[in-house]
């Protein structure tokens, strides 16, 4: 997924410097400002035992598959009502089930009735985040994956799967310059395309993983680790709205929207970490608080701490130092953000080895 502030292109960078600074290789590796969970991935697949948080539920539902599902999913139970599936082999189920739901009949449901041409028509606001057809497929898709976890024919796991496949690919059917906060006047021509359902990636090996769904400065008491990564948000710009219409999938509470874009409520999401006058505080708090050996923070030269405000709060607790490399910026913020010119920004990767 396109994720503002995604460390995918980073994770070489990351892995390295962190390498550089711990004494031994395991352990558990703490990501509590997780976002799609590229991170912890990477720490999963070197061996350690990952804990992941993040407020935004959407984020919860990648790291809840990407993380904490680590065995292979079976679907032993959706046989009652798919019995082709007792005959497909154990590792080509996953996809024989999002085959299965890529078929499916399209229905007007939430996404379609709110964020679709169709669906909003004559009404206050018209929308086109998706073309009709996929705002119906992915309506029927997501009726579907809650009614086989009512009826009890999935497990947390595959729930976790199914609903993870679903985000990552109506992702790449949206109608949008990058991300959630406008959606194109025009269809553009991957939004023209029909949706198909594609299995989300599962890692599998031995370890227990752990994933919270809080406000890091609350999660925090929970949460006892050998590292603690740290990737806040950058700037002011809230993953909240940024994201809504994946949030709304994935809960598909049926909200109460507004406005141009069709915003739910995000008052509980509401980012100190995105505010000038309360982020210093609240990352103060956090280091202070934390529970853990070393703790690494990526940050980059434009973010709304300084690079002094997070050396003098990181050495309160240990030996400071840290790593930096040049990096692009987002696609989104060379548009919306014109106060940077720059193309490249420089990333920093703090950290304190604790006393
Ligand atoms: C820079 S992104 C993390 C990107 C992630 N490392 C990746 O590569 O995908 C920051 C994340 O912090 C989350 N976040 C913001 N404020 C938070 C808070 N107070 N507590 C927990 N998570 C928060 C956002 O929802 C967002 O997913």
């Amino acid at each position: 997924m396109n994720y503002i502030g995604s460390k995918l292109s980073l994770l070489e960078f990351l892995e390295e410097s962190i390498n550089k600074v711990v004494d031994k290789d395991g352990g558990t590796f703490c990501d509590l400002f997780a976002g799609t969970g590229i991170v912890g991935r990477r720490f999963k697949e070197k061996g350690y035992k990952i804990v992941a948080n993040d407020i935004q539920y959407y984020s919860y539902v990648l790291n809840k598959h990407y993380i904490g599902n680590h065995k292979e999913l079976k679907f032993l139970k959706l046989t009652k009502e798919v019995p082709e599936l007792k005959k497909i082999k154990v590792e080509d189920k996953k996809i024989f089930v999002c085959n299965y739901l890529s078929d499916i009949k399209g229905v007007k449901g939430f996404i379609y009735n709110n964020y679709c041409i169709g669906g909003t028509k004559n009404k206050k606001e018209e929308r086109q985040y998706f073309s009709d057809e996929n705002g119906m497929r992915c309506d029927a898709i997501r009726q579907k994956i809650e009614e086989w976890k009512k009826e009890n024919l999935i497990s947390d796991g595959e729930y976790y799967f199914l609903i993870t496949s679903l985000l990552e690919s109506i992702d790449k059917y949206a109608n949008t310059a990058s991300v959630y906060g406008a959606f194109l006047k025009k269809l553009k021509k991957t939004a023209q395309n029909s949706l198909i359902l594609k299995p989300a990636q599962l890692m599998i090996n031995d370890q227990e993983h752990e994933i919270f769904n809080e406000d890091i400065n609350k999660v925090l008491e929970k949460v006892n680790g050998d590292i603690l990564y740290l990737d806040p948000p950058y700037n002011r710009r809230q993953y909240a709205t940024n994201y809504h219409l994946l949030e709304t999938i994935a809960k598909y509470d049926n909200p109460v929207i507004h406005g141009k874009t069709g915003l739910r409520n995000y008052d509980n999401q509401k980012s100190l970490y995105c505010s000038k006058p309360q982020v210093k505080e609240a990352f103060k708090d956090l280091i202070l608080r934390a529970n853990a050996k070393y703790i690494f923070l990526s940050y980059n030269n434009e973010g709304l701490m300084t690079l002094d405000d997070i050396k003098e709060i990181m050495s309160l607790k240990g030996k400071y130092g840290n790593f930096t490399k040049d990096h692009n910026r987002f696609k989104a913020d060379k548009t919306e953000n014109r106060k940077y010119k720059a193309t490249r920004t420089k990333e920093y990767l703090h950290y304190v080895i604790c006393d």
